[in-house]
């Protein structure tokens, strides 16, 4: 299989909210690929973030794709309200919901489907879902909070996850997020990953536009 072109997803977990519409405009200016959304509830994570309202808002800065990862309990419940603005949506595979039923209702919704796991859970837990998603989520911290240094033995978890794609000659893309640079990225990339989301080192950027063509060239 050819090397798939490297997406970078800048996280708004980290811009400036009272200026949501521009921060989201200027990360698409600057050569973002997709604009990621983390929606926490407080119960699956230790954090609250944002919900459907502040989605809609954040699309209406840019005509990139949304990618929405929902760090949530019932995911099933809100795939509905976030299916209009989004163009992916990714659930947990640790939250209570029945997850294949979430996955395809993400894809009847018009979406492609993600699916996520966090740092202690074990890859086989995804494998049931083989062919269910087009995007595999490898969290690289706990998810919750941005800012947090990545966990290079996440890694393991890429390289399997692509040798399962290749294996079976699957389609889905490989998403890492958290605590992704330019230094982090090539290590995950070299693993097989070909989603880079990034929050703090793209909005934190000195310069936006070669922060993101660094990630994205990043091997
Ligand atoms: C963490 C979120 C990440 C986060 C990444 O729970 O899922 O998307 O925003 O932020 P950085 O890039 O700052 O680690
Ligand atoms: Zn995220």
């Amino acid at each position: 299989m050819p090397a798939r072109k490297t997406i970078v997803a800048p996280s708004i977990l980290a811009c400036d909210f009272s200026r949501l519409e521009a921060e989201v405009a200027r990360v698409s200016a600057a050569g973002a690929d997709w604009i990621h959304c983390d929606v926490m509830d407080g119960h699956f994570v230790d954090n609250i973030s944002f919900g459907p309202a502040i989605v809609e808002a954040a699309s209406r800065g840019t005509g990139l794709p949304l990618d929405v990862h929902l760090m949530i309990e019932r995911p099933d419940r809100y795939v509905p309200r976030f299916a209009k603005a989004a163009a992916s949506i990714t659930c947990h595979v640790e939250a209570s919901h029945d997850v294949s039923k979430t996955l395809l209702a993400i894809r009847e919704a018009g979406c492609l489907a993600g699916l996520a796991v966090s740092p202690p859970t074990p890859l086989e837990m995804i494998r049931p879902y083989l062919g269910r998603f087009d995007i595999l989520l490898v969290m690289t911290v706990t998810p919750g909070f941005g800012g947090q240094p990545f966990m290079p033995e996440m890694l393991g978890k890429v390289s399997a996850a692509a040798a399962w794609r290749e294996r079976d000659g699957l389609d889905f893309h490989i998403e890492v997020d958290g605590g992704i640079t330019v230094q982090t990225a090539a290590m995950s990339v070299a693993a097989g990953a070909d989603v880079l989301v990034a929050g703090t080192s793209v909005f934190k950027a000195g310069d936006t536009a070669a922060e993101i063509a660094a990630l994205r060239a990043a091997r």
